[in-house]
């Protein structure tokens, strides 16, 4: 069968390279895709959101099964529109799609269904904020309410800075946000778990951490993530039934009573507090970079996975793990995540040679005239697996140092927490 892979970035580079080793593909079509899916696919220059092209190129390339990498075309309904076109598409439909769209959506959720997680008060104007700055504790986080690309939440030490990080957001900093959510700030360790979900039942798919700050030790400003490693040590099986119990399972039929159950990867960011789990975000789809330590680790075939999701089938497909454990460093382009240039040669990229346990997913890269430019602020994803931290570390920087790519950084910290801690990992 041909696929349809929505998406340009190193998520969507390990997931194309995932449904290549399936037995059931013929062709893998990226809309649009990056230097490394031309390598295996065919890559197909369009814009994601223009849902009527996209509907066109996959009826002209007989595309059989259309998967979606990124949020966007999901909160704007891209699987609704492809589904009522008869097209076999994988991901949530626009009302689940909220989970990630709108978080006073699931904040009401989280309320109703007495979900844990952060305090908050969802305000629709300054009036609002005014009111709740005189009776909170410091500090609040401020969180745009609709998708902000990773940069809508801002942790506020001051109510000076609160005001600034609302009236920023009133006054239309992110389009889709008129109304903002003010939020108590939760102390602990960050994780993410991932589910395959179907109408009826939900999988593992797997947990990771992942380093959201620019610099070593967790400092300077937030990026879309520097690295990340899986599976995570601190969701233990008992801390995994907590979650279930007190955050997916409500959440999920909280969905499914108003008629509109998920199907998709469900991505859940949770703060870890003595031992107990508090819901940050929910995510609609794979993590970007968490799917490029993941996705190394899975031994089922990824396409028999998601053709049994969209026939509601799930219940009864077996999805098999490696052992192993995985990381993976964001080698980025200098200045990211401020400014930085664009189409910078990777020189050294085809001299690199690879074992198998190693992958260099594409992440901000095209290919022009036979080379590798860079075409974002996080431009590799150098990943490994193998059994301990420390060394699959030590092997991801040496490739990074083959490389030698003078016009990018990275950190070699990724992972020291639970490196520092216990030397088995
Ligand atoms: P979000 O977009 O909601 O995931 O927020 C982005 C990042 O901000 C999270 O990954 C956390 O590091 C941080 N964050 C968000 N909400 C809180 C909170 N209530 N307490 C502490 N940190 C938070
Ligand atoms: N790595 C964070 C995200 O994918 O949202």
């Amino acid at each position: 069968m041909n696929i349809g892979l929505i998406g340009s970035g190193g998520r969507e580079h390990a997931l194309c390279k995932k449904i290549r080793e399936s037995r059931l593909i013929n062709k893998i079509y990226c809309f649009p895709g990056n230097a490394g899916t031309s390598k295996i696919a065919i890559n197909i220059d369009v814009n994601i959101l223009d849902f009527k092209k996209i509907l066109k190129l996959i009826k002209f390339y007989n595309i059989n099964l259309v998967i979606v990498g990124p949020e966007e075309p999901l909160v704007k309904g891209l699987v609704d529109f492809l589904q009522k076109n008869n097209i076999k598409v994988f991901g949530p439909n626009k009302f689940a799609s909220q989970l990630e769209g709108s978080k006073a959506f699931v904040k009401k959720i989280c309320e109703k269904n007495k979900i844990p997680t952060a305090k908050f008060k969802i305000c629709s104007r300054m009036i609002h904020v005014e009111k709740f700055i005189n009776s909170c504790d410091l500090p609040v986080v401020v969180k745009a309410d609709g998708l902000a690309a990773g940069k809508g939440v801002t942790i506020c030490k001051t109510k000076k800075e609160i005001i600034s990080a609302s009236k920023e957001i009133f006054n239309g900093k992110f389009k889709s946000s008129k109304k903002l959510i003010l939020e108590e700030f939760l102390e602990g360790v960050e994780a993410s778990y991932f589910l395959i979900v179907d109408n009826n039942s939900f999988k593992f798919f797997g947990s990771a951490q992942d380093h959201k700050r620019v610099y070593e030790k967790d400092k300077g400003p937030n990026t879309g993530g520097m690295g990340a490693y899986s599976p995570a040590p601190i969701i233990t099986k008992k801390l995994e039934k907590k979650i279930i119990s007190k955050i997916v399972k409500p959440t999920l039929y909280a969905l499914k009573k108003k008629n509109n159950s998920f199907n998709g990867f469900l991505y859940v960011g949770l703060m870890i507090k003595n031992d107990e789990p508090y819901l940050i975000e929910y995510n609609i789809r794979m993590g970007d970079p968490e799917c490029q330590v993941i996705l190394p680790r899975l031994k089922t075939d990824l396409v028999t996975i998601i053709q049994s999701t969209i026939s509601n089938k799930l219940k009864n497909k077996n999805i098999e793990w490696k052992k192993d454990k995985s990381m993976t460093i964001v080698l980025c382009a200098k200045g990211y995540p401020g400014k930085y240039k664009k189409n910078l040669k990777i020189k050294n990229l085809h001299k690199i040679k690879l074992s198998k346990n190693d992958f260099i997913y594409h992440a901000g890269t095209k290919l022009v005239g036979g080379e590798i430019l860079s075409n974002g602020g996080r431009v590799l994803n150098i990943t490994s697996i193998g059994k301990n931290f420390f060394e699959i570390r030590k092997k991801i920087i040496s490739i990074i140092k083959r490389l030698n790519w003078k016009k990018g950084f990275f950190r070699k910290d990724i992972g020291y927490r639970v490196i520092n801690k216990n030397a088995n990992y």
